[in-house]
């Protein structure tokens, strides 16, 4: 027998997958149970805007045609609200292939590439396929780790992701406390701002401060978080004009699809909507997060629309308990953090579903 498990690339044969949340059809089928709820993936409970729903039920009648590969109007749109030129923005199915991209345009082996642990899980995915060395920095007191980082930036250091606000900790950094740590850093080292969240957070800053400043950012955003728009996939970075070229040749030609855009392009138009969804995640992440603290829950200061939260001595089996109930939040065991769950703020019925199941349980 011939072992073709050769043809491998040695960086790809180990890697880890990445877990997703379970879907509610697959919990329903495997438990029974008629009524479950998902509070693993920080969804966005109220969905994208009527209108883009409308705009993509409009967008069906084109689909026989491939999307615009250049994301014209999106772009359009972009460059209104930012005031930046066209040549800033690129486009991405989901803000998590940018993520792939930027280490497929960026990363040689053996470079150094910074981020936080826990962090979004694809940072250090996307590094090892390159073979490039990722360099994890634990979290300081629940925060994304700066002084951790300045101590191991070294002259192979090439890259370092900023996840701000963090997932999963739910926490953000001031602009005082970004500001003071770009300072420090090398201007040759890649800074990529994961915005994935910003949306929902009070000071709302952003990394595109440094790149007017001249330094080698990339900023990402996306529409699956406050927009809605998680099930269609659309995120887009905002860099230097040079870095959106790479990034746009190591793009799949037309890897954003046609009803994706339009959906997007109507979801940005209806910031009044933006603004509904951000103010309801706010007041039921606080009442949340209140009513766990009085079940005796440590809950880390979030400002998105997931929290944190500790439960000491209940290791990875009360996510199991809470399953049964019909409840799915994402054990922390995956992220070093065993007695943690991390959990989405849901629509009201959604959390008060939830605070039962644990009142049960607790
Ligand atoms: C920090 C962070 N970045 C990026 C993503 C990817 O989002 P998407 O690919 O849906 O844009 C996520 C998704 O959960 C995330 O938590």
């Amino acid at each position: 027998m011939v072992d073709f498990k050769g043809l491998i690339r040695e960086e790809v044969r180990d890697l880890a997958y990445y877990v997703p949340g379970k879907p509610i059809e697959e919990v329903k089928r495997e438990l029974g149970l008629n009524e479950v709820i998902k509070l693993a993936s920080n969804e966005n409970p109220w969905g994208p805007s009527p209108r883009a729903i409308e705009a993509m039920q409009e967008a069906l009648a084109d689909i026989g045609r491939y999307p615009d590969g250049s994301a014209y109007l999106l772009k359009a749109a972009l460059v209104e609200h930012f005031q930046l030129s066209s040549e800033h923005f690129m486009f991405g199915n989901g803000s998590d292939e940018i993520v792939q991209l930027i280490a497929n345009a960026f990363f040689r082996p053996g470079d150094e590439i910074l981020m936080g642990m826990p962090s979004f899980p694809r940072y250090e995915t996307v590094t090892r396929i390159m073979g490039a060395i990722p360099v994890e920095i634990p979290l300081e007191d629940g925060y994304y780790p700066l002084e951790g980082m300045l101590a191991k930036l070294s002259e192979k250091t090439r890259a370092i992701f900023i996840c701000n606000p963090n997932n999963p900790s739910g926490t953000v950094r001031t602009s005082a406390d970004l500001r003071e740590f770009v300072a420090k850093v090398p201007k040759k080292v890649l800074l990529i701002f994961d915005e994935a969240y910003l949306e929902f957070t009070h000071e709302k800053f952003s990394g595109l401060e440094f790149l007017a400043e001249g330094r080698p950012v990339i900023v990402l955003k996306t529409f699956s978080k406050a927009y809605g728009l998680a099930g269609v996939r659309v995120g887009y970075a905002i860099s230097r004009p040079e870095f959106v070229d790479a990034l746009n040749r190591v793009r799949p030609p037309f890897n954003v699809n046609s009803v994706a855009m339009a959906g997007a392009v109507a979801a940005f138009a209806d910031q009044v909507y933006l603004s509904e969804v951000i103010d309801k995640n706010r007041q039921e992440r606080e009442a949340l997060t209140a009513n766990l603290e009085a079940l005796g829950t440590k809950v880390l200061p979030s400002e998105t629309n997931f929290i944190l939260a500790f439960f000491p001595g209940k290791g990875p089996e009360l996510a199991q308990e809470l399953l049964r109930r019909g409840v799915i939040v994402r054990s922390g065991v995956a992220f070093g953090y065993p007695d943690a769950q991390r959990i989405t703020v849901g629509n009201h019925d959604e959390n008060a579903k939830l605070l039962m199941a644990l009142k049960e349980l607790l």
